[in-house]
């Protein structure tokens, strides 16, 4: 997973690359490295470190040229070295590529490019792309076809984009399964892995189709397919504002999409009626529904998934994205399958909505990005509505799906449009109202080593969620569980002061809850109450407002937000940046 800007312009480029750089910084920030022609001469800087280290120390804002390229790694293959760092040239120099994605083969097709006298320099497997590119380069003597000429020997995944040194005008990019857009401005043309890298320039987006190979000036935009052939394609305008991807008055992005919930639990909320309807429909009549997303995803598929079986007595499965291909057996014509996700790029929702068309399946989606991947090869899309979420960690996309996968499951249960959003709101306002009680919270635990999550019935997702988000910020050991299987061994690792969240609204399971409760008191647990509902057997209680049962997860997981979030600051860990992630996974 890596974050791709490239930009043929008419000013110089390298202010424009630095911008966009950090706003797909997200994507990945092992190390970064920026490439421009000017002068007639490629030139690439490049390191490990963030973005802005990589700034300081090689000065890339005085890189000239009007036609450039940079890039953010999340290091898959080949350790975090300078020389890991894209971009990656050819032997002579002649080409430079930024790479996203895998590329399986690289292994032969490096050994025959050394067998042709080809030297490398780097681990990676892009490397091969610049060689193979600079091969076929030579040969044609034009880009898009020598692009299109490489690319039909890799296998594997990829988004790239190229330069080369005598076609300072021009830039091109190819597409496998990872995001690659165009971006359309006046007399600038980009290329990148998201919309956030040139939303600041231009909105005007063309979203690329897998195997499709472009070719871009500062004025022109040529695709071609897979059969060779010219694709002519409109931009389309992108709703995402400039100012949604700033941090406004906030020390982080976490924090900033944790507060903005209030409103977007109403914007995910509003959406075509037809089209929910259309989206129930089709879950109303499948063979066999499965319901997949991978992480936080994957739990808003948990909660959609206990409604649709309780409620509306329609019976789903829930499969983690990776895993669905080992569980097709009884999928075919006439299964559904709703694939949950906040980017639409993850490698293993695609992988695993393949699979299911591979067999038959449609495909109905709940994703954030539009344009994205998942939303386009979706037969039907919901889109959560909620702006770009640029923390690592989901948050607010959380919410929104929770608030999408509601709506279906009421327009499942015949029920008319759903209101009460203002209410929902102003609930959510209410619940971030606790910043302070939580700020003392890790006060008090942030040395502990180990933090547990319990919960029951339709609140059970919320503890894995809760679990997921500490882990990820802070890297505090943490496990979330149904209340109900403490006994079934984790019990024997709570001891005197070991933290436990309970999440226990009032309602069928409260009482049980309760028991379980007191059960982890008994062996000297310090419990967390989170819950509409106080009782003294805990030692803390985080309040957060009734609302109806099945937007309770909502509230419910702001405290949780919150927590994970002032862990991290508390121990000194960047909460947008977790070690070792990065937004938007898309290698299997
Ligand atoms: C957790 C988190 C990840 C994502 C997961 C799926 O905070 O962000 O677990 O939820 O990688 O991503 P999407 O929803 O983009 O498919």
């Amino acid at each position: 997973m890596c974050g791709i800007i490239g930009c043929v312009a008419e000013e110089p480029v390298a202010g424009i690359l630095l911008e966009g750089l950090k706003r797909v910084e997200y994507r990945g920030y092992d190390s970064a490295g920026m490439a421009t022609i000017s002068d007639g001469r490629l030139g690439v800087r490049k390191g490990v470190g963030r973005v802005s280290e990589i700034e300081g120390k090689q000065r890339l804002s005085t890189m000239s040229g009007s036609t450039g390229m940079a890039h953010t790694r999340w290091a898959t293959h080949g350790g975090v070295t300078d020389e890991n760092a894209h971009p990656h040239t050819s032997c002579r120099e002649l080409v430079a590529v930024i790479h996203n994605g895998i590329i399986e083969n690289y292994l032969p097709l490096k050994r025959a490019l050394k067998a042709r006298g080809h030297k490398f320099r780097s681990e990676t497997d892009t490397e091969v792309i610049s060689h193979l590119l600079e091969a076929e380069y030579k040969r044609v003597r034009d880009p898009l076809q020598a692009t299109r000429a490489a690319v039909k020997k890799l296998k594997g995944q990829y988004a790239i984009a190229a330069m080369f040194q005598d076609r300072p005008d021009v830039m091109t990019g190819a597409r496998k399964d990872a995001p690659l857009i165009v971006g359309v401005g006046n007399n600038v043309n980009f290329l990148a892995s998201d919309v956030l890298a040139f939303i600041g320039r231009t909105d005007r987006t063309i979203f690329l189709d897998n195997l499709e190979v472009v070719e871009i000036t500062k004025d022109a935009v040529k695709i071609v397919g897979p059969d060779g052939r010219r694709v002519r394609r409109e931009p389309t305008q992108v709703a995402w504002e400039l100012s949604d991807v700033s941090k406004s008055d906030y020390a982080h992005f976490t924090l900033k999409e944790i507060n903005e919930q209030p409103r977007t639990v109403v914007s995910a909320s509003v959406q075509d009626p037809e089209r929910v309807e259309r989206f129930a429909r089709a879950l109303k009549r499948a063979k066999s529904l499965y319901i997949t997303a991978s992480g936080t995803s994957y739990h808003a598929g948990l909660l959609m998934k206990f409604r649709l079986n309780k409620e509306a007595k329609v019976r789903a499965d829930v499969v983690v994205a990776g895993e669905l291909k080992e569980h097709t057996e009884f999928m075919g014509k006439g299964s559904v399958v709703v694939a949950l996700s906040q980017s639409g790029e993850t490698a293993d929702v695609l992988e695993a909505v393949k699979e299911a068309k591979r067999h038959g399946a449609k495909v109905c989606s709940i994703v954030n990005a539009a344009g994205s991947t998942l939303a386009r090869e979706s037969d039907v899309v919901l889109l959560l509505n909620c702006g770009p979420e640029v923390g690592v960690a989901a948050t607010k996309s959380f919410t929104a799906q929770v608030v999408v996968a509601n709506l279906v499951v009421d327009a499942v249960l015949g029920k008319k449009r759903p209101n009460g959003f203002d209410e929902l709101s102003d609930a959510v306002a209410e619940a971030l109202k606790c910043e302070r009680q939580v700020k003392d919270l890790v006060n008090e635990y942030r040395d502990r080593p180990d933090f547990y999550f319990v919960a029951r019935g339709y609140e059970s997702p919320v503890a894995l969620e809760g679990a997921l988000k500490l882990k990820e910020l802070s890297y505090i050991h943490a496990e979330g569980m149904p209340a109900s299987e403490l006994k079934h061994g984790t019990l024997a690792l709570i001891e005197k002061g070991t933290p436990v969240v309970v999440i226990n609204p009032s309602g069928p399971s409260h009482a049980e809850s309760l028991s379980n409760a007191e059960e982890l008191k008994a062996r000297g647990a310090d419990l967390i109450g989170v819950s509409d509902e106080k009782d003294e057997v805990y030692r803390h209680f985080v309040r957060v407002p009734a609302v109806q049962p099945k937007f309770m997860p909502i509230v419910e997981a702001i405290p949780l937000q919150l927590l994970a979030y002032h862990f991290a600051v508390a121990r000194k860990n960047n909460p947008d940046y977790p070690r070792n992630l990065a937004k938007s996974v898309t290698v299997k």
